[in-house]
C-alpha cells in the first residue's frame, strides 16, 4: 500500500514538474513573428514553407489580432489562427501565440470610453494606435478575460503551440501613466493595503512638509507634474512608481493565470516581452509568474554609440547587460524581438552594418539565451512600420540582408549543436570573476525622481561599471538584492541609493565570509521610503566600509574635477562623495582640485576575510572605475583579462564566444590550439568568432 502511494507520489511530481522546452543541447533556438491576418490566405503556406527554410525554428502569432480573434463582442473566430498553427507545424515549425490585450477593437473601446488611458493632461487615449487600454480597468480586464479564455480553451491543449507570450511591451511606452479614474482607485488601494491607516501614509510620505497632509485615502491622486505647482512629495511618487510596476506584474500574472487554468497536460510556457532598460516594469516581479524571461532590443536607431561605427553596431554593454539581468531568473531567456534590419521609429533609422545581426544572434548565443525571435517575418506594405526590414523583401519571398544573417546564424548553431558536450565545466579561471551585480529599481526610481544634478545618469553609471567588468571578462548576473549573492566572489551594487538594515547585515556577512564587495556613489544615502537616516550622511554604510562621507559634491555644466589614482588623473563631474577613511581604510584615489583636493575619493577596507571597495567618484568615462576594479580582482587573485572596449567574451556550454562592437578589429584571446568553429581569429567590426578550447 506504501509502494503504490509513493509511487503516486512520484507519478504526480513528474507531471507537475514543467516539460523540457528548451532542451539543453539545442542551446538556442531562432523564431520569427508573422501576422497572418495581415496576408492573403493564399500566401499563408507559401510563407509558413519559406519560414522554415531559412532555417527558423518557430512562428510568433496573434499578438494585436483581437479584431479578427472577436470581430464582435461574443463572436469568436479563431479559424485563420488554427489554419497557421496547423501550416506551422506541417513545416516543424513550434508555435508562439500571443494574448492580444494590446490592442482593444472598436467596438469594445466606443461601448466603453472608460477603459481608455488618460495621460497626465487628462486626455483620454484614441482608437487608431495600440496600447490605449488602461490595464487598472475592471471592466477592461473582464473583456481581456474572455478574450484570453477563448483563446486557452482553444490552444491550450494543443501539442503545436509551444507557448505564450502576454500582452506587448507593457509600459504605455516609457514613463507614459494613466492618470485615469480606474488607476487612481487601484493605486489608492494599494496605498490602503501597504499603510493601512493614513496617520502613517502621512507620515512617510512627509505630510508635514507643506502642509501635505491627507485625512483619508480617498483624497489622494496620483502625483502629476501637469497638475501641481511645485514639486510633489518624493515619497509618493516612489510609492507611485513601485505600484506601477506591481500593477503590470498584476496584469500578467492575471492573464498569465488564465492561460494556466485551460492548459492540458502538456504544458506551455509563458512569457511577456518587457521592453529594454525602460524601467517603468519590473521583471524581477514576474518571478513567479513566467516560466521564460523575454524582452524586445533595437541595437540600431540613430544613437551614435561609441567609434565611428557604433550607429551601425549597437552598444555592447546595452545588449550584454539585458541578457546577464534576464538569464539570472531561471536561465530560461532570450530577447523576444530582435532586431532584423533598418527600423522605423528612430530619429533617424540607418542600415545595421552588414555582419552584425549575424554578431548580435551570437552574442545572444554566447550570452547563454535559449531564444531568439525576430519583428517580423514580412515587411509591412502598408501602416505605421512600412519602413521596417522584416526577414523577407517587400515582395514577400526574397530574403533580406537581415533575413540571410538569420538563416547563417540559425545554421550556425545548428552546426555548434553537432559540438556540443553535456555538462561542460566553465573554465576555472573565468569562474573566479563571476560577479553579482545588484541593481535596485527603487534606487533607480529615487534618483530619477530627484537626481540632484542632470549630469547623473543612472543606466550610464551602472555601464561604466558593467563596460569595466566586460573588459576584465568577468561572468556577470545583474541580479535584484532579494536573490541570494552569497556565493559569488564578487558583489559590485552601484548607486544604491535606498537601503534597509537587513540589506546591510547581509552584505556585512558576506563580506566577513570572504566576499568582495564594491560600493559606489550615492549608496546608503536613503532609508527604503526615500528618507534621509537621522544620523550622519549615510551613516549605515560606515563600518562597512571603514569610511566617513562627509560631504559630496556634483559640478555645473561645463566645470570638471579631477581625480587622481596611482600617478593617474581622471575627470569627473556628475557625482563625487568625499571620504573621511579610518584607520586601517586605505585610499585607493583621490581628488586633485576643488576646495577638498587631497582628500578620498575611493577606499578599500578590509573586513573579515573580505574586503569592500567604496568608489565615490563617478568620472566621465568610466577608466578610474575601471582601473580600480581591474586592482580589486587582481589582489583578489582573479586575473582579470584587458580586453578592448565593446569587444566581449563569454562563454557558454563549453564555446567561447567573442563579438566585436569595437570599430576596430580585435583578436580573440585563445591558445594556439584552440578550435574555431565560426568566424576568424581576427574578429572584423560587427563580427563574431566562436571557438572551443579541447
Ligand atoms: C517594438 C514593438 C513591436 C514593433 C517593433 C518595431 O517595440 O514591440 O510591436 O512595433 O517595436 O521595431
Amino acid at each position: 500500500m506504501r509502494r503504490l502511494l509513493l509511487l503516486l507520489m512520484a507519478i504526480l511530481v513528474l507531471r507537475a514538474q514543467n516539460p523540457d522546452w528548451f532542451p539543453k543541447k539545442d542551446m538556442l533556438t531562432i523564431g520569427v513573428y508573422y501576422y497572418p491576418e495581415a496576408w492573403p490566405q493564399e500566401q499563408w503556406a507559401r510563407d509558413m514553407g519559406n519560414i522554415r527554410k531559412l532555417g527558423m525554428e518557430y512562428v510568433h502569432m496573434g499578438e494585436f489580432a483581437w479584431y479578427f480573434m472577436e470581430p464582435q463582442e461574443g463572436k469568436y473566430q479563431f479559424d485563420w489562427l488554427e489554419k497557421n498553427v496547423a501550416l506551422a507545424a506541417q513545416n516543424g515549425l513550434k508555435v508562439v501565440l500571443c494574448t492580444p490585450s494590446a490592442t482593444p477593437p472598436i467596438w469594445l473601446t466606443r461601448a466603453h470610453p472608460e477603459i481608455l488611458m488618460v495621460d497626465a493632461q487628462g486626455r483620454t487615449m484614441e482608437h487608431g494606435s495600440r496600447e490605449h487600454a488602461d490595464w487598472s480597468s475592471p471592466l477592461y480586464r473582464e473583456y481581456v478575460t474572455k478574450i484570453d479564455t477563448e483563446l486557452a480553451k482553444k490552444f491550450g491543449h494543443d501539442p503545436r503551440v509551444w507557448g505564450w507570450q502576454i500582452d506587448n511591451e507593457l509600459s504605455h511606452y516609457g514613463r507614459r501613466f494613466s492618470y485615469s479614474r480606474a488607476a487612481t482607485a487601484k493605486f489608492r488601494e494599494w496605498l490602503k493595503e501597504k499603510y493601512g491607516t493614513i496617520e502613517r501614509l502621512n507620515r512617510d510620505w512627509g505630510g508635514a512638509f507643506w502642509s501635505t497632509m491627507y485625512q483619508n485615502f480617498d483624497q489622494i491622486e496620483i502625483p502629476n507634474e501637469e497638475t501641481l505647482v511645485a514639486d510633489p512629495s518624493p515619497h509618493a511618487v516612489l510609492d507611485f512608481r513601485r505600484w506601477f510596476a506591481h500593477e503590470a506584474a498584476d496584469y500578467i500574472d492575471m492573464q498569465a493565470k488564465i492561460i494556466r487554468r485551460y492548459q492540458g497536460e502538456h504544458k506551455q510556457w509563458i512569457t511577456t516581452n518587457f521592453m529594454t532598460m525602460h524601467g517603468d516594469v519590473d521583471p524581477a516581479l514576474s518571478q513567479k509568474t513566467l516560466d521564460v524571461f523575454s524582452w524586445t532590443h533595437y541595437p540600431v536607431h540613430g544613437e551614435l554609440n561609441e567609434g565611428p561605427l557604433g550607429f551601425r553596431l549597437g552598444s555592447a554593454e546595452q545588449m550584454s547587460f539585458m541578457h546577464d539581468f534576464m538569464r539570472s531568473f531561471n536561465g530560461l531567456s532570450g530577447p523576444m524581438e530582435l532586431q532584423p534590419g533598418q527600423v522605423n521609429w528612430g530619429d533617424v533609422n540607418p542600415w545595421p552594418l552588414p555582419g552584425a545581426i549575424h554578431m548580435w544572434l551570437l552574442r545572444a548565443f554566447g550570452a547563454g539565451a535559449r531564444l531568439v525571435c525576430t519583428y517580423r517575418y514580412r515587411q509591412p506594405l502598408y501602416g505605421s512600420e512600412l519602413y521596417h526590414k522584416g526577414l523577407a523583401e517587400t515582395d514577400g519571398v526574397t530574403p533580406s540582408p537581415g533575413g540571410r544573417e538569420y538563416a547563417q546564424a540559425m545554421q550556425d548553431v545548428v552546426e555548434l549543436r553537432k559540438h556540443y558536450v553535456a555538462d561542460a565545466k566553465e573554465p576555472t579561471d573565468y569562474a573566479a570573476r563571476r560577479t553579482a551585480f545588484l541593481i535596485s529599481f527603487d534606487a533607480r526610481w529615487d534618483i530619477e525622481n530627484h537626481p540632484q544634478t542632470k549630469r547623473w545618469d543612472t543606466v550610464e553609471h551602472w555601464f561604466r561599471y558593467y563596460r569595466a567588468l566586460k573588459s576584465m571578462m568577468a561572468p556577470v548576473d545583474v541580479i535584484t538584492a532579494d536573490r541570494d549573492f552569497s556565493k559569488y566572489p564578487f558583489v559590485v551594487a552601484p548607486a544604491y541609493q535606498l537601503l534597509d538594515e537587513e540589506l546591510v547585515r547581509r552584505w556585512t556577512e558576506y563580506v566577513q565570509n570572504g566576499g568582495h564587495l564594491i560600493l559606489t556613489s550615492r549608496t546608503g544615502q536613503k532609508d527604503t521610503r526615500g528618507h534621509l537616516w537621522e544620523a550622519l550622511w549615510a551613516a549605515p554604510i560606515y563600518p562597512l566600509i571603514g569610511a566617513r562621507i562627509p560631504i559630496y559634491d556634483v559640478l555645473p555644466v561645463g566645470v570638471n574635477g579631477n581625480v587622481e589614482a596611482e600617478g593617474k588623473r581622471y575627470q569627473w563631474g556628475s557625482w563625487g562623495d568625499v571620504l573621511e577613511p579610518e584607520e586601517g581604510t586605505e585610499v585607493m584615489a583621490q581628488y586633485a582640485d576643488q576646495f577638498y583636493a587631497g582628500r578620498a575619493a575611493a577606499v578599500d577596507h578590509k573586513l573579515g576575510k573580505g574586503t569592500v571597495t567604496y568608489i565615490g567618484v563617478d568620472t566621465m568615462d568610466g577608466e578610474l572605475e575601471r582601473a580600480l576594479l581591474h586592482r580589486v580582482y587582481a589582489e583578489a587573485g582573479a586575473s582579470p583579462a584587458d580586453l578592448a572596449p565593446n569587444f566581449f567574451v563569454d562563454w557558454r556550454d563549453g564555446f567561447w564566444v567573442a563579438t566585436n562592437f569595437a570599430s576596430v578589429p580585435q583578436e580573440i584571446p585563445a591558445a594556439q590550439g584552440a578550435q574555431v568553429l565560426v568566424g576568424n581569429r581576427t574578429v572584423a567590426p560587427g563580427e563574431a568568432t566562436v571557438w572551443v578550447d579541447r
